[in-house]
């Protein structure tokens, strides 16, 4: 009970903290919609200080870290448990550890833990360079030839020796983590500093038969790049923004995020998450180099994609369920939401009914918007912020 009347304290002075927002200049705009309290304006933008280099890695419908900063800052203190279980590249988890609290984390795709955890507690970049040494570079192992599309044959070479080797190691030590995550963020990209030719930007895959085309169209054949050489400029640049502090030890998994078995009940203080939006992110296609340099079998994966709003809102509501189960009395959910369908469905409205009937009061809805076009309706949720580049976020508070 006690944890409980903590939580409304936090709650409210927070929701009081939403509605004087003006750091930025603009104060908060609140608008009841539907009987949704929103709260409107611009909470962090690209102007403030950036966040820590560590999460410049590339992941389709990443959030920025500010985004959970702005809520473990206000939620939660250190040593508190702080989960995502959607966290993609592990933006949650990640900042949850920048900030000296507990990071929880899970996703449904493999990858996502060899994203994340190598970052959670880097090497030296001595060790990484030392660790690259050891990789039998002489050993390539198979050498899918329709990846010459992507790699100059010598490339291809390099980069199948080394995930020969990595997927030989039955116990990766940090270095090796490491270099596994970097590469899986090298593979494409449209820069010398990627393994590869021109193509997509780095996270988005383009498929064999659409990089001949592109080649075809630019003219182009995948110029020599060294592997080793990409990694290690890579990592300086990652970690030149020093290591997370101490904190409590991570606990990730893999799985889905309505059974989330390894995590204990009522032992989360703050969630920040956001699920895959129907079927707006082809999250199997743009991660399947990714998969395929990790050795995950792809298709085995069961991503959700749903075609209709309906079918969305029943894996919401399975997932508030389990989350209902792992947050602690008082504790919070900031479920985030993107514009889909070119601004005409409100997710957060669906968000918001799943929620219904569930241990949680409902405490609004705020927008994170950058920028403002001057249309106004009755409550200009919708027209306002057409077409700008918004966060929508449901705020719940365990009862
Ligand atoms: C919008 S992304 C999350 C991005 C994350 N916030 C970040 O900053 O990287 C949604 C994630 O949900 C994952 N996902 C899809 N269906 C899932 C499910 N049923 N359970 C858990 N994760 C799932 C996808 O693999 C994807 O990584």
């Amino acid at each position: 009970m006690r944890e409980a009347a903590a939580g409304n304290q936090a709650a409210d002075s927070f929701l009081n903290d939403l509605r004087r927002f003006d750091a930025l200049g603009t104060p908060t705009r609140r608008i009841l919609a539907d009987g949704i309290p929103y709260f409107i304006n611009e909470y962090w933008t690209a102007r403030q200080r950036q966040g820590h280099v560590l999460h410049e890695i590339s992941y389709r419908a990443c959030f920025k870290p500010q985004l959970p900063a702005f809520f473990i800052s206000r939620l939660t203190g250190p040593g508190d448990a702080v989960l995502d279980p959607f966290m993609g590249r592990g933006t949650t988890p990640l900042q949850a550890a920048l900030m000296q609290r507990r990071p929880v984390g899970s996703d449904i795709n493999p990858l996502s833990i060899l994203l994340t955890r190598p970052r959670l507690a880097p090497p030296d970049e001595g060790a990484v360079a030392a660790t690259l040494q050891r990789v039998t570079w002489d050993q390539p192992g198979d050498m899918p030839d329709e990846l010459l599309a992507f790699y100059h044959p010598q490339t291809l070479r390099q980069l199948c020796a080394l995930r020969h080797w990595l997927l030989d190691q039955a116990r990766p030590d940090a270095p090796t983590d490491w270099i596994r995550m970097v590469a899986l963020n090298r593979l494409t990209g449209h820069s010398p500093g990627f393994f590869s030719v021109y193509t997509l930007p780095p996270n988005q895959a383009a498929s064999v038969a659409a990089q001949v085309r592109i080649n075809a169209r630019r003219g182009q054949v995948p110029p020599l790049r060294d592997v080793a050489a990409i990694i290690l400029r890579k990592s300086r640049q990652l970690l030149q923004g020093g290591k997370p502090p101490p904190h409590p030890a991570a606990n990730l998994a893999t799985g889905k995020a309505h059974e989330l078995r390894h995590v204990a009940d009522a032992s989360v203080s703050l969630v920040v998450t956001s699920p895959p939006f129907l079927d707006v992110v082809q999250y199997r296609q743009d991660n399947a180099l990714r998969c395929w340099f990790a050795g995950i079998d792809a298709g085995a994966v069961k991503i959700d994609m749903h075609r209709t709003e309906v079918a969305w809102q029943t894996m919401v509501r399975a997932s508030l369920q389990e989350l209902a189960r792992v947050v602690r009395p008082g504790g919070h959910i900031a479920f985030e939401v993107g514009e889909v369908r070119g601004g005409e469905m409100l997710l957060e409205r669906s968000v918001w009914q799943a929620a219904e009937g569930l241990p949680f009061a409902r405490l609004g809805v705020m927008v994170n918007a950058q920028s403002f076009t001057k249309t106004a309706n009755c409550w200009g949720v919708n027209n306002n912020l057409k077409g700008t580049n918004s966060n929508r976020i449901v705020l719940l508070r365990r009862m």
